[in-house]
């Protein structure tokens, strides 16, 4: 068993794969809503009550048992770029790294958490050179997370940031795609080649934000405005596209930020087009969010299933398809096998 639970702004969502070989079952899952608590603001222990305690139910109405836990860190938080390392060993680009690492990481390396994957080998580049990920967080960043699980009971065995886990269950194995999930506090971006991350980004602009868009705009309450948003989203024809209207600019800023994106790993990697974007996080459900952006970037928008490396019962596999957008950093996760 393995059990994966992503900590969201908003919600938190947990699930439980079983594996026998090489293949995943879904066990369970579940998803929990809560006050919200801004990662930025999460200092000492009485700020992570509300997580514990959200967490703490999510666990007992999910019905897992299964104590050892793996959980993602927010995007934003986290440093992820890639570097070229002239053609080593495995083993002489973990060591590399290390040695090297100070030069790309903007924390002092006393105080980080260190990570790294090997993405390509390319022997046909003059000089041929071995293109690695490199990941780094705050050390004491992890200490909060892993603090948050013990305080419900739980025990934490793996630490990843929420890109990696999303394109763990979300990406193909043969295509360069762009990858995009619409949170509440944030949008965080991928471009994933062959099924490993390769550009990574995450803007401050999501579902908050298009929230307070329409309550400003339209002088209402974010209880409303929640509503509303959700009710007539980007469609044109629901209360005289005025809700829309509000929303316009905002699904602007996020639409541009993904073609910006796409260019800067076209002409820095010279890596190859992306053809689709994969559409994921909650506000994925919003009314004619997919036909907006598809139009704004000129690419296929398409809505990512993260159980599809996944076995599912046919009977829960349904219920479970309005749900796609939330799940694939708690799948990737779990799909990691700790
Ligand atoms: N049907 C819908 N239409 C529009 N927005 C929606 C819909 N359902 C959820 N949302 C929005 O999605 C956001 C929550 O999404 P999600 O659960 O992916 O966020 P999160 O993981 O908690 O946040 P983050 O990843 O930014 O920390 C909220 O802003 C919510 O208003
Ligand atoms: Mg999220």
């Amino acid at each position: 068993m393995s059990v994966g639970i992503d900590v969201g702004t908003r919600t938190i969502k947990v699930v439980e794969l079983s594996k026998s070989g090489d293949k995943y079952k879904l066990k369970a899952s579940g998803v929990i809503g809560y006050t919200g608590v801004d990662p930025d603001k999460l200092n000492d222990e009485k700020d992570f009550v509300p997580i514990v305690e959200a967490l703490k139910k999510l666990y007992k109405e999910a019905k897992i048992y299964d104590k050892k836990v793996s959980i993602s860190l927010p995007e934003f938080q986290v440093f992820t770029r890639t570097v070229s390392l002239p053609q080593l060993t495995d083993q002489e680009v973990s060591s590399a790294i290390k040695w090297e690492a100070e030069q790309y990481v903007p924390i002092p390396l006393s105080e980080a958490i260190l990570q790294h994957q090997i993405l390509e080998r390319r022997d046909n580049n003059t000089p041929p050179d071995v293109l690695v990920l490199l990941v780094a967080a705050q050390k004491s960043l992890v200490e909060k997370y892993v603090k948050i699980v013990s305080m419900a009971g739980l025990n934490c065995v793996g630490v990843e940031t929420e890109l990696l886990s999303i394109v763990r269950s979300l990406a193909p194995s043969d295509q360069t795609v762009l990858i995009a999930d619409i949170g509440a506090k944030g949008t965080d971006l991928a471009i994933s080649k062959n099924g490993m991350l390769v550009f990574s980004r995450s803007i401050p602009t999501a579902g908050d934000a298009f929230t307070r868009a329409v309550a400003q705009s339209l002088g209402i309450n974010a209880t409303q405005a929640e509503q509303y948003k959700r009710t007539y989203g980007m469609s044109k024809d629901q209360l005289e596209g005025k809700v829309k209207q509000a929303l316009d600019p905002i699904v602007r800023i996020v639409g541009e930020e993904i073609k910006k994106a796409m260019h800067f790993y076209q002409s820095e990697d010279k890596g190859e087009s992306p053809g689709t974007l994969i559409l994921t996080g909650g506000v994925t459900g919003m009314p004619d969010i997919v036909p907006t952006l598809s139009k704004i970037l000129g690419i296929e928008v398409i809505i990512g299933n993260p159980f599809s490396k996944v076995e599912v019962d046919p009977k829960i596999a349904q219920s479970l398809q309005g749900y796609y957008p939330l799940y694939p950093v708690a799948v990737g996760l779990a799909l990691r096998g700790d």
